[in-house]
């Protein structure tokens, strides 16, 4: 059987504070009904205390999206706890995210407290925090970095508090999969959590590891993942959620977990994204990127034509992208030209196809990409004719 693991969604709050991503409260609501019909369980909306906007934001959502449960971030310190309180109140599902750093290096650089103060801030602002809301999470920033028994010390502390998802990021992206999968089974054998303690993994991804060690990190125990769309984020980013998911639905031989998400939904919220913050995915960026299920060489385009399943080990469909799998350039062989012509509903006859092949070669030498109405045109040349073709 399966186990179902948790997505928190972090998209609105982490991959919204990165340089360039800033959304307006409209267009967060927009994106936040957009991530509840994807499916995801936990929609983190913001960090209320960071401004008014973010406050604004975070209980706009709250009151108006109803299935998911709402968090709002709050660091371990009472004005936090009181505004993200305040923004989260009107949710159905109202869930307060509470954090403190734990390692050495952000104590005593940044923070400038002892452990003990540390231990100290986390009791007393998860007792605060469950004064608002039945359901709180405590991460442990930098966690990775932490010394472990002390850690573990610290999330013994947020448990009793009354914490009942415990998350430990890699803040800083420097795990690698082994040493994240022994980590939280270290962790969960020695902290003695209740049942219903749920451990959360929150990757990012500055070495291009994020997805790796968040899939590490569930076959070691952790049942809720926090991730983003297109995987942005702090820095490189955080876990992309299209990449987790997909990654569990396409090898559960490996990966035997399933999600609550309606994959058919990810490209239009990769899309949503995309144009709201007008910031765009790299071209060959999986699942979600322009060239994902698109195939130029021929060899490739000639297996495709005869069993997609030769080059693609997912539809398209199965995501929400177009299957439209088929670019012209310089490597395409004759059967794509053969197919691009038939989907025009243009009947080649004779030797047409060899010289439009030639023609289009030709074309390809100076251009990136050859277009449905440079192919029209070459065959307009080579029949001394107009073609029409079907839109
Ligand atoms: O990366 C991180 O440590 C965070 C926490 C605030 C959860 O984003
Ligand atoms: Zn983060």
């Amino acid at each position: 059987m399966s186990e179902r693991v948790r997505i928190f969604d972090t998209t609105l709050r982490d991959g919204e504070q990165a340089p360039g991503f800033s959304l307006k409260v409209e267009e967060k609501l927009q994106l936040a009904h957009t991530l509840d019909e994807l499916g995801v369980d936990i929609l983190e909306a913001g960090f209320p205390i960071a401004s008014p906007a973010d406050a604004e934001a975070v209980r706009r959502v709250a009151s108006d999206v109803r299935r998911p449960v709402v968090a709002g971030l709050a660091r371990c310190r009472k004005g936090d706890i009181e505004r993200a309180a305040w923004a989260i109140e009107p949710a159905a599902h109202p869930r307060i995210h509470t954090f403190i750093a734990t390692s050495d290096l952000h104590l005593e650089k940044k923070l400038q407290i002892s452990r003990q103060q540390c231990l100290d801030a986390t009791g007393e602002n998860v007792t605060l925090a469950r004064q608002y809301a039945d359901d709180v999470e405590f991460s442990a920033e930098d966690a990775l970095r932490s010394n472990v028994d002390f850690l573990c010390q610290v999330i013994d502390v947020a448990i009793k508090a009354g914490a009942t998802t415990i998350n430990l990021p890699d803040t800083v992206g420097y795990s690698t999969p082994d040493e994240i999968g022994e980590f939280f089974r270290a962790v969960i054998q020695r902290v003695n959590a209740p049942a219903n303690v749920i451990y959360s993994a929150h990757c990012h991804d500055d070495l291009g590891l994020a997805v790796a060690n968040t899939l590490t990190a569930v076959e070691a125990g952790v049942r809720q993942i926090e991730c983003t769309i297109n995987g942005i984020g702090e820095r490189a980013g955080n876990a992309a959620l299209e990449e987790i998911v997909m990654a569990m639905r396409v090898r559960p031989d490996r990966l035997p977990f399933t999600t609550g998400i309606d994959t058919r939904h990810i490209y239009k919220a990769s899309q949503m994204l995309t144009r709201l913050t007008g910031q765009g995915v790299q071209v060959n960026k999986a699942i979600v990127g322009r060239n994902a299920f698109a195939h130029e060489a021929g060899i490739h385009q000639d297996g495709i034509l005869k069993d997609r399943r030769t080059y693609e080990i997912m539809k398209a469909e199965d995501v929400g992208v177009p299957w439209d799998p088929l670019v012209l350039g310089k490597h395409s062989g004759r059967a794509a030209v053969q197919q691009k012509c038939r989907e025009l509903g243009v009947q080649l006859i004779g030797d047409e196809l060899v010289e439009l092949y030639r023609a289009l070669m030709a074309i390809a030498d100076d251009r990136k990409v050859i277009t449905d109405a440079d192919v029209a045109e070459a065959i307009r040349l080579i029949r001394g004719e107009s073609v029409s073709v079907r839109a």
